[in-house]
């Protein structure tokens, strides 16, 4: 969809739909709402007045405009209060403006950007606009007919400014936004990619395709290198599968001076039938989308280059499926990782952290400033915090704050959970230096404590994304499946350490 401006009077544009958004406790009209109104013989006001429409979150209502503006319809939603109303509130707008506009069946349509009272650039709220329509305009149609196909997209959409200072914040606005959102769809598309298609080397070629287009470097190792290294984690995963692995580094380095390193590391698991310590068949479906954390690193990277941020971003993404067979993995093996630990496995549904610990401990070799990493690592954290936050641990309170800041910002939340040494406790092994399972309590922090192991004293934060990564149900600007969790999150955190 394209996003484009439009100079001109809301009465005045010559649109099939133009949407504009009313807060639910600012009765009297004002600003444009009130200029539409008035040219609209007080069709607005009416609505309001008759209680089909209380401007609440959710609320919409389409009017017709019998040729007194230059809109055919007028599409009403509404912002809840104004004083609650935020980016977050924009994207969901913005989405729901998009989402209004398909039922409709129309391509096209003009929007007024809701504005937030003060304190946030116009721009930020231009390219919140953007994000929220774009993500939502979104839908996976690579296996659809024909006739299915684009059917409900929106082409266009026009947002009306009146001055030309409002054009060029938009204008800005808009550009980020574009590139926020088409990183974000593309990380969607590979992650709804069933597992027959989205092998770990489809995976790689994919990456290694973005990085060429984006003048990213990019190095893809197979299983001999894999072996080579010693990485004995991805390797063990990896045993009971037919798919070749594949190790994925995409390098990205700033044209300019690199004012930090970056090691962003996702978890590749193209799927995750548990392996030997099999998963039920209820839902085992849903575990092509293993390989989101995988997806966000690659869209990262991806991000920092377009965007030309200052820092070296290095996205590491160890890839592979992880089933049973006659090779496979067995609950009590013990494995030699590539940090030279060895590990007692207890389960081999807790495949994520083998192969995560192995990337993690290569990171180290770039000498990294921060290491962050995505993983759908744990079912405990869709327990703990649902499709509303990513968990987030790691051993940098800096770090960490600096992460809870822009999840705020972006709209992509987190949660901090503890990371106490004594949950090392839980992961200590009779028989071994670490398990990897350790029992029902604390799931996600032992997931994280052996993690921990790996990184030693670089700075990290791990993002478990178990449950914000896919959405069974649809949200106001993300539909159902893939929703490309993180990107948003750590596009904002570094933008914000560029110092913008
Ligand atoms: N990929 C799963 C975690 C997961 C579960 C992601 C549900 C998304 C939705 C991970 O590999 C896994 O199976 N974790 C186990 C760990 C346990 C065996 C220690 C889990 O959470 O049950
Ligand atoms: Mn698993
Ligand atoms: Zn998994």
């Amino acid at each position: 969809m394209k996003i484009s401006i439009e100079k001109a009077l809301p009465e005045r544009v010559r649109a099939e739909v133009l949407v504009i958004g009313l807060f639910e406790d600012v009765k009297a009209l004002a600003g444009e709402a009130r200029t539409l109104d008035t040219a609209l013989k007080g069709k607005v006001s009416a609505a309001l007045r008759s209680g089909d429409f209380h401007g609440k979150i959710g609320d919409s209502l389409l009017l017709y405009t019998d040729g007194k503006i230059m809109a055919k319809r007028l599409l009403l939603l509404g912002l809840g209060k104004q004083a609650e109303f935020d980016l977050e509130g924009i994207r969901r707008a913005a989405g729901r403006a998009v989402k209004g506009v398909k039922r409709l069946d129309k391509k096209e349509f003009h929007a007024l950007v809701p504005e937030i009272a003060k304190g946030v650039p116009l721009w930020h709220q231009a390219r919140a606009w953007t994000i929220g329509a774009l993500l939502a305009n979104y839908k996976y149609t690579a296996f659809k007919g024909k006739e299915d196909n684009g059917k409900t997209e929106c082409r266009e959409a026009r947002l009306v400014a009146r001055d030309n200072d409002k054009v060029k914040e938009f204008q800005k606005g808009i550009s980020q936004g574009e590139v926020v959102a088409e990183v974000v769809n593309q990380a969607r598309e590979m992650i709804n990619s069933p597992g027959n298609v989205m092998t770990p080397n489809k995976l790689a070629e994919t990456a290694r395709k973005l990085a060429e287009e984006n003048g990213i470097k990019s190095e893809v190792l197979g299983p001999k290198e894999i072996a080579a290294l010693r990485m004995g984690g991805l390797l063990a995963v990896s045993r009971g599968s037919d798919e070749p692995s594949r190790f994925i580094v995409l390098d990205y380095k700033p044209a300019g001076r690199i004012r930090k390193t970056i090691a962003v590391v996702g978890k590749g698991i193209t799927f995750d039938s548990g392996g030997i310590s099999i998963k039920p068949a209820q839902g085992m479906d849903q575990m092509k989308y293993d390989m989101a954390g995988g997806a966000a690193a690659i869209g990262t990277a991806v991000l920092a280059a377009r965007l030309k941020l200052p820092f070296r971003v290095v996205s590491i993404i160890p890839a592979t499926e992880n089933l049973p067979s006659g090779k496979a993995l067995k609950p009590g093996d013990i494995i030699r990782m590539y940090s030279g630990k060895n590990v007692e496995v207890l389960n081999t549904d807790a495949e994520g952290r083998l192969i995560l610990a192995d990337a993690l401990a290569y990171a180290r070799k770039f000498r990294p400033n921060a290491i962050i990493d995505l993983a759908t690592l744990t079912g405990a954290c869709v327990v703990a915090l649902g499709s509303e936050a990513a968990g987030l641990l790691g051993n940098d309170p800096r770090l960490i704050a600096d992460m809870k800041k822009a999840g705020e910002a972006s709209g992509e939340r987190v949660w901090e959970l503890p990371l106490w040494k004594e949950y090392n406790e839980l992961i200590k092994s009779d028989v071994a230096d670490i398990k990897n399972a350790g029992g029902k309590e604390a799931g996600t922090i032992q997931g994280a404590a052996f993690l921990k192991q790996f990184v030693e004293k670089v700075p990290w934060a791990h993002l478990d994304i178990a449950g914000v990564a896919w959405l069974e149900k649809e949200k106001d600007y993300l539909c159902k499946g893939a929703t490309g969790a993180g990107i948003r999150l750590l596009s904002q955190l570094f933008i914000d350490w560029a110092g913008d």
